[in-house]
């Protein structure tokens, strides 16, 4: 799957998702369904080939979903690739319960949830990548980070998901041709994701319309950002619904901006 400039190892600069976040505001009702819901929905700690294959019961292309929230966006995408596996990480423990519910009553079928610090999950990947396990970490078309958590006080900054660290361990578990995208409606951490994706040299902007052809020298350091007039470069936006938290932003008159890219290399 490495075939060019392998992640050296995956070191989140935010460390670990605090425990409170994790919990949220749980009912007996949430409580309840993670226990009834979880052997039928829910996956192991790993994101290993054979695991994934046993677990959906068939060996398909699969799709990592990270941070999905209550994951109507998950369940949509899964809808849309029947031929595909989706995974949907999530630490929110409201949420999954709530994903699990919708699963129940609605699916599809072709989603399984994982209760994980995604970067937890990833430094893993990245380990067993670096030991060469023959059983070997799995494969995915695309990943796909819909607006994580923004951290948008300065000396939160730290603990943003998405950094060059972050897409250099995603590229690992892509193959050519497969494909990263992000969201958010933070101005400033458009920049610092799209930094991030033009700092991996396996992977390629897609660019859309009058935005094509900038390049890393038309970068612009996330400090130097004019709020007033941020810049807009951006991929076109992949088909995908509204999410709860993008609903959110716009409400709040802020911009959204999509980056997809390939991995060419
Ligand atoms: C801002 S919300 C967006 C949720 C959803 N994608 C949406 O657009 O409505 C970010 C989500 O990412 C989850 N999250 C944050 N850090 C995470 C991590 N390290 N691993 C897994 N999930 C994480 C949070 O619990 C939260 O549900």
């Amino acid at each position: 799957m490495t075939d060019s400039d392998p992640s050296p190892g995956y070191q989140p600069s935010g460390g670990p998702v605090r425990t409170t976040r994790r919990r949220g505001r749980m009912t007996d009702a949430k409580r309840q369904a993670l226990a009834d819901l979880s052997p039928r929905w829910a996956l192991g700690s790993r994101l290993s080939g054979p695991e994934l294959d046993a677990a959906f019961g068939r060996s398909a292309p699969r799709l990592l979903d990270v941070g999905v929230g209550t994951g109507e966006a998950t369940r949509e995408w899964a809808a849309r690739h029947p031929d595909h596996d989706v995974i949907a990480v999530e630490v929110h423990q409201p949420s999954l319960a709530r994903l699990l519910q919708d699963l129940e009553l609605h699916g599809p079928d072709n989603v399984r949830v994982l209760d994980a610090d995604v970067t937890a999950v990833l430094a893993d990947h990245a380990r067993e990548i670096d030991t060469g396990r023959p059983s070997g970490p799995a494969a995915f078309s695309a990943v796909r980070v819909l607006f994580p958590d923004p951290w948008p006080k300065r000396r939160h900054l730290h603990r943003r998901l998405v950094d060059r660290s972050f897409v250099s361990v995603v590229a690992d578990l892509l193959p050519l041709g497969g494909w990263i995208h992000l969201a958010t409606d933070w101005d400033d951490y458009a920049l610092q994701m799209r930094l991030a994706l033009l700092r991996e040299s396996r992977l390629v902007i897609d660019l859309d319309g009058e935005h094509a052809g900038l390049g890393p020298e038309d970068l612009v350091h996330p400090d130097e950002i004019d709020p007033d007039d941020p810049p807009r470069w951006a991929s076109a936006r992949p088909p995908r619904p509204v999410t709860t938290y993008e609903a959110r932003g716009l409400e709040a008159g802020r911009h959204i901006t999509d980056l997809v890219a390939h991995r060419h290399r």
